[in-house]
């Protein structure tokens, strides 16, 4: 029996949710989507997926989402931020270049039926 305000249940995990089918999202190909507010972008690089929150860690811009083509601010396995050029590894996150200093958050990815999916973690 629990009393008011001592329930030390761990909350339900979050959802995965669903990015596009695999068949859909190849190679070179990124996707944005929102998980609970949150702008993930969603990166298929040489066939591994790769997620990291849509936030640079300078100063707040959107990373895929700042309204240029994929090409123009993406480069090899790097996202570069469109207002002061930060550079920042897919693969993992961390900040490559000035004027970032702090890694953008990772999430994971996994295939579901098909489905390219991930979640935001960070409350686990
Ligand atoms: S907001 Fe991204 S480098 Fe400044």
């Amino acid at each position: 029996m629990f009393a008011a305000g001592h329930d030390t249940r761990k909350s339900p995990m979050p959802e995965w949710t669903d990015v596009a089918p695999v068949s859909e999202f190849g190679p070179g190909q990124s996707r944005l989507v929102t998980v609970a507010g949150v702008a993930i972008a969603v990166f298929n690089l040489d066939g591994s997926y790769y997620a990291l929150e849509d936030v640079c860690s300078h100063d707040g811009s959107p990373l895929l989402g700042c309204g240029l083509d994929q090409a123009e601010v993406m480069e090899g396995d790097q996202i570069i931020c469109p207002r002061h050029g930060a550079r920042f590894c897919i693969r993992t996150g961390a900040a490559l270049t000035p004027p970032a200093y702090e890694p953008v958050p990772c999430f994971p990815v996994r295939i579901q039926d098909g489905m390219v999916q991930t979640r935001d973690n960070r409350w686990d």
